[in-house]
């Protein structure tokens, strides 16, 4: 028998919320609104305090300063037991000498329910993970993928109105992250669940959110979707954390509305000044941006270095502007190290940043 779960997503606030540690600001005071049913990242480098938000969020953390609300209740001082949130830990922290079918049970089990309820709620939150007919196995018996099914399995048993997950795919091998990050996408959407999703891994973040809240030194760097950050990231170190980008100094010569005009070494761009002022100014360059042009003006530079990687060659150029850093498919095609040629770059792919 299944029991079907009831799974609802809600709004996640945090108004001012904050950690210290003595001395130590894990998280400074920052003000962020998960909206329901949506997935959010975390995303930053190691140290930045994201694994402390996500604790704070859960109640296993209690915040030094600020208010957090879900679903617009205020928890703020609710320990994590009487907040309606599970969180899925990186290590799985699967029991091993229980069954797969009493691991997933054993949250509702340890809370009073009765074990034929929970037994049966647990067959139902494993046939939502794929894993309908595995309860009687050891976790042992279970690939890596599997368990980390399970433990998704065991906290939406729990039918949390939140689900957090701490960098939940790094015992796994490449292949298993990338179809694992796109199931757990897949059950957010199908659900509807709220989940705040924790990985030092911009491919990762890019891949399964909606919204991506960058982290750096304790604080938030810039959130947005995926594109957002990619295309106006606020900051160089937003851009260069999102993906691959060349970063190089230019001058803003002058600015005519919306436009800026650019000089980079003898290239003139023309590109949206977001905020810049005339004066040397930060240039950010996806490596797919760059090409090389049939054009007598452009940026002047020399192959470095041209590596065949199969589906698209890398490049590196040198010019006066610093080594820049180029991926191409057949357009930059069998060109030498050494090689003198005209660089052209797609507005699309530079941004003007301010420091
Ligand atoms: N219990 C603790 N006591 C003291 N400092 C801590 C504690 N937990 C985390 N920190 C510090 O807070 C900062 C953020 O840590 P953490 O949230 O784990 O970062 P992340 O998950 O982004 O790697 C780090 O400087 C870390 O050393
Ligand atoms: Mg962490």
């Amino acid at each position: 028998m299944t029991l079907p779960l009831k799974l609802s997503g809600a709004e996640v606030r945090l108004a001012g919320i904050g950690k210290r540690y003595g001395q130590v600001t894990a998280v400074k005071p920052l003000d962020l609104v998960i909206e329901g049913g949506t997935l959010v990242t975390l995303l930053g480098p190691s140290g930045c305090g994201k694994t402390t938000l996500l604790r704070m969020i859960a109640g296993l953390e209690q915040a030094t300063e600020g208010r957090l609300f879900i679903g617009g209740k205020d928890v703020t001082l609710l320990p994590a037991g009487e907040r309606n949130v599970s969180m899925v830990f990186q290590s799985y922290a699967l029991f091993p000498h229980m069954s797969v079918l009493d691991n997933v049970a054993y949250g509702l089990v340890s809370s009073g329910i009765r074990k034929r309820d929970a037994h049966a709620k647990a067959e139902a939150a494993l046939e939502t993970v794929g894993l309908k007919g595995f309860g009687g196995r050891l976790p042992s018996e279970m690939s890596g993928g599997q368990q980390q099914r399970v433990a998704v399995a065991r906290a939406l048993v729990l039918e949390p109105e939140v689900l957090l997950f701490d960098e939940p795919l790094s015992n796994l091998d490449a292949r298993l992250r990338r179809s694992m990050r796109e199931e757990i996408r897949a059950l957010q959407q199908r659900l509807g669940l709220t989940v705040v999703y924790v990985t030092h891994d911009q491919a990762e973040a890019l891949a399964v959110s909606d919204k991506i809240v960058v982290m750096r030194n304790a604080e938030i760097a810039q959130a947005g979707t995926p594109e957002e950050l990619y295309t106006q990231p606020g900051n160089v170190f937003v851009a260069t954390f999102m993906g691959e980008a060349n970063h190089v100094r230019g001058v803003v010569e002058s600015i005519d509305g919306a436009l800026a005009t650019v000089k980079l070494d003898e290239a003139v761009l023309t590109l949206p000044h977001r905020g810049t002022t005339p004066g040397p100014v930060d240039i950010v360059i996806r490596p797919e941006a760059i090409r090389i042009s049939n054009s007598p003006v452009g940026l002047p530079a020399k192959v470095a270095r041209a590596t065949y990687m199969g589906s698209h060659t890398e490049y590196h150029f040198a010019t006066a502007a610093g080594e820049l850093f180029a991926v191409g498919a057949d357009r930059l095609k069998r060109r030498a190290p050494g090689e003198a040629v005209m660089l052209a770059l797609d507005p699309e792919g530079v941004v003007l940043v301010k420091p």
